[in-house]
């Protein structure tokens, strides 16, 4: 039994799953240079919000000729804007194995009330990708933030597709591959793998999607924040920086702080390999330990960024109670904030693992994670 408390600490206990933990070399007054207090269409604020538009597209290997928004809203914003101006103009699939992707097929079918097919899969579990017709148009959260399953790869989807993809990317994009050939719309939020602020959302869109755009109105109403046409033609301003209403410019100088980070870290490939070896680190933790277990049930979609874990102890007795009070003493130490399992989720826990947090904090983290286990069965029994 791990009764006495490891002697190592995190440096930084943030290991939630959004918003996430800032760069290492975050400080607020790094920001010092955002044109506060100015109007954001005048030179200085176009020209941050163009810059974060076009850092995104270099960071991500985003192609040329795709748009790239910042949008109202955060990651909802943007996936909600592309459902309501994109959707109905076929059948729609929608494919969800956690509560985000559940959530967007309530919108298509109880909202919009469109024609669709649910595919889904309990948590830990993914859905029959190969099952996936793109006739269609299709629907999908690339990462499980709440189950902590992601897609392995792109490659089940088509080349030859006539249907749009619509990817919500949030926890994906900067620690994850994103084959943009095969996605038509992505999203994400700052507030996610980069730990930036939250409010502002990014959609992506391929010239498929801005074709459709052009070429097919909805049957309902979209309010100004969601509409990216005028007259039946793209609105190019929003891609350039002229966003649809007043952002927060704290917000842009925030991004820019965490794009130049990411360049310092080696840009895509450096995140990827710091999301990668802090999952590896909990990967290693469960193979280690036989009391806790990957909620993921196929190693080739465990998530590297929102890593869902699951206790496995058959002496626990209220698994729901079990999990909450091993996450509160994590926190009450000072060791580990906010790691309990999202709300609709089984009971466990989520460790946030993109490319902001360091290896050396996942590592100190673990050791107190057998302390507190151990801590908690000896007060069950007690
Ligand atoms: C997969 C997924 N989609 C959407 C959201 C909502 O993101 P936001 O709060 O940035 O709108 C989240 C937030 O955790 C998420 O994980």
């Amino acid at each position: 039994m791990a009764t006495q408390q490891p002697a190592t600490r995190p440096a930084n206990p943030r290991f939630s799953s959004g918003p996430c933990a800032k760069p290492p070399t975050f400080e607020l007054s790094k920001l010092a240079g955002a044109p506060l207090g100015r109007s954001h269409r005048a030179a200085p604020g176009k020209a941050k919000l163009k810059e974060a538009i076009e850092g995104t597209r270099e960071i991500l290997g985003i192609p040329a000729d795709y748009r790239i928004g910042i949008v109202p809203a955060s990651d909802t914003g943007a996936v909600e804007m592309a459902l309501w101006s994109l959707l109905g103009e076929r059948k729609v699939e929608m494919l969800a194995w956690e509560s985000f992707g559940a959530g967007w097929i309530t919108d298509v079918v109880k909202q919009l009330k469109i024609e669709a097919e649910a595919k889904t899969a309990d948590y830990g579990q993914i859905v029959d990708l190969a099952s996936v017709d793109f006739a269609n148009d299709v629907v999908f959260t690339w990462n499980g933030t709440t189950s902590g399953v992601r897609v392995p790869n792109g490659d089940w989807i088509s080349d030859d597709r006539d249907g749009l993809t619509i990817c919500d990317a949030t926890s994906a994009a900067f620690a994850m591959d994103l084959p943009w050939d095969k996605l038509d719309v992505t999203t994400f939020s700052w507030q996610k793998v980069l730990g930036g602020e939250a409010a502002h959302g990014v959609i992506v869109l391929s010239p498929r999607a801005v074709e459709r755009l052009e070429n097919y109105t909805p049957a309902w109403p979209l309010p100004k924040i969601f509409r990216l046409t005028k007259g039946g033609k793209l609105i190019e301003g929003i891609f350039t920086g002229a966003t649809i209403n007043t952002p927060s410019m704290l917000a842009v100088e925030d991004y820019l702080f965490a794009l130049n980070w990411a360049r310092s870290v080696g840009g895509l490939e450096g995140l990827k390999a710091r999301a990668d070896a802090n999952a590896q680190a909990v990967f290693d933790f469960c193979d280690a330990n036989n009391w806790i277990a990957n909620l993921a049930e196929d190693d080739a979609t465990r998530s590297n960024t929102s890593v869902c874990l699951k206790f496995t102890d058959d002496r626990i007795q209220d698994g729901a109670a079990f999990a909450k009070a091993v996450a509160k003493r994590l926190d009450v130490e000072g060791i580990a904030y906010d790691i309990g399992a999202y709300r609709d989720a089984p009971a466990g826990l989520r460790i946030w693992c993109g490319g902001t947090v360091e290896t050396s904090d996942i590592q100190a983290m673990l050791p107190w994670l057998a302390w507190a286990f151990d801590a908690e069965l000896a007060a069950q029994a007690a």
